[in-house]
């Protein structure tokens, strides 16, 4: 064997052991680099005789190329390895079963309030929105509850720290009656021209439902609550149509007949006569206990007219049903909190 073919082993040897593409170059530097061995035979050709020279280069370029020849075999090598590992790495194994998302559903307080809305629409109710940071004259003034009239501290209200156009400290809506105000100010706007004639305007009938705030925490209270307001004004609309519309409701609502009202007097500053609204069931896993369902009432005057309407042409009733008190008693539901955990092992039940 020649030099020239021990010097293609050597190189072979050393590029096959080269375990990094950067150790790959370092090995090929020892060879084909500027003081590699190769690159110093051939620098030694100028020195042989003539007759020697073109027989001796082209052995050199032969092991030259077998040399570049086993560079590239390795670089590929090298190459196809790390494209394996990273394959191999990111691999998917297509026999594994799918991870399933889960489908989600409603809250037990989303599926009544849309139950809620459903029975009141059947009876012609519109459904309102309203904002849940109110003014004062929204919560409270315009509900017949003047400032520094102890009835304002029935709602242990949250204060928010900004202040309305009038100075007023802003609030976290206590209840949604402001909704009365606002949907029946924006109906007797609506309806201004008819109203100026003396002309009749189509009644209000409305619910609106949504989230409250109180300063109250314990296992039947929560500072977040929801309620549904419901109103009914028209001309001759009275408490024994408030009677009817709910006891058709709540007949509906808990799909049964089995079941006795009463409508307990009350104290609102915004109705009167007031009645909280308590039912009690005749059979079932709730049977003779009374329940507390909404306070209600026929609007007060002083409300009507801050509907922008005139209380000797218009009158009604408003109610305010608990929402999250429903769905408790329809689920069997004992802690409020639960409804506000976000604990999905109590959620899913409902879906
Ligand atoms: N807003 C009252 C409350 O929060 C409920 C209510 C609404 C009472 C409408 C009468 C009429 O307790």
């Amino acid at each position: 064997m020649n030099d020239l073919e021990l010097l293609l082993l050597a190189a072979r040897a050393e590029f096959e052991a080269a375990p990094t593409p950067a150790e790959l170059e370092n090995a090929k530097a020892r060879y084909l680099g500027k003081s590699g061995r190769v690159t110093e035979l051939l620098k030694a050709l100028g020195a042989l005789p003539v007759e020697q020279k073109k027989a001796r280069g082209a052995e050199i370029n032969q092991a030259k190329t077998g040399i570049e020849t086993a560079l590239q075999a390795r670089r590929d090598a090298l190459a196809a390895a790390d494209l394996e590992r990273q394959l191999r790495a990111e691999a998917l194994d297509v026999t594994l079963p799918g991870r399933r998302r889960g489908t989600g559903g409603l809250h037990p307080v989303s599926r009544t309030i849309e139950r809620i809305e459903a029975i009141f629409g059947s009876m012609g109710f519109d459904v309102a929105e309203g904002p849940e940071i109110e003014t004062d004259w929204m919560s409270f003034t315009a509900l017949n509850n003047p400032e520094n009239h102890p009835a304002r501290s029935m709602q242990d209200t949250f204060y928010v720290d900004m202040k309305d156009a009038s100075g007023r400290w802003l609030n976290l809506r206590p209840h949604t009656s402001p909704m009365q105000v606002r949907y029946a100010r924006a109906h007797a706007a609506k309806y201004a021209g008819e109203l100026a004639q003396g002309r009749p305007m189509p009644e209000i009938r409305v619910i609106a439902p949504g989230r409250t705030y109180r300063v109250d925490s314990d296992a039947t209270h929560s500072p977040m609550f929801h309620q549904c307001e419901g109103l009914w004004i028209g001309e001759n609309v009275s408490f024994k149509d408030l009677k009817v519309v709910f006891i058709d409701f709540v007949r509906q609502f808990f799909e049964t007949d089995d079941f006795d009202v009463r409508f307990r007097p009350s104290f609102f500053p915004f109705t009167e006569p007031s009645a909280e609204i308590d039912i009690a069931f005749r059979s079932g896993p709730l049977v003779g206990r009374w329940l507390e369902v909404a306070g209600s009432g026929q609007v007060h005057p002083n409300v009507v007219r801050a509907y922008g309407l005139d209380p000797e042409h218009q009158i009604g009733f408003a109610f305010g049903i608990g929402p999250d008190r429903l769905a408790m008693l329809r689920y069997g539901i004992d802690d409020l909190r639960l409804m506000f955990d976000g604990d999905l092992r109590f959620l899913t039940q409902f879906n």
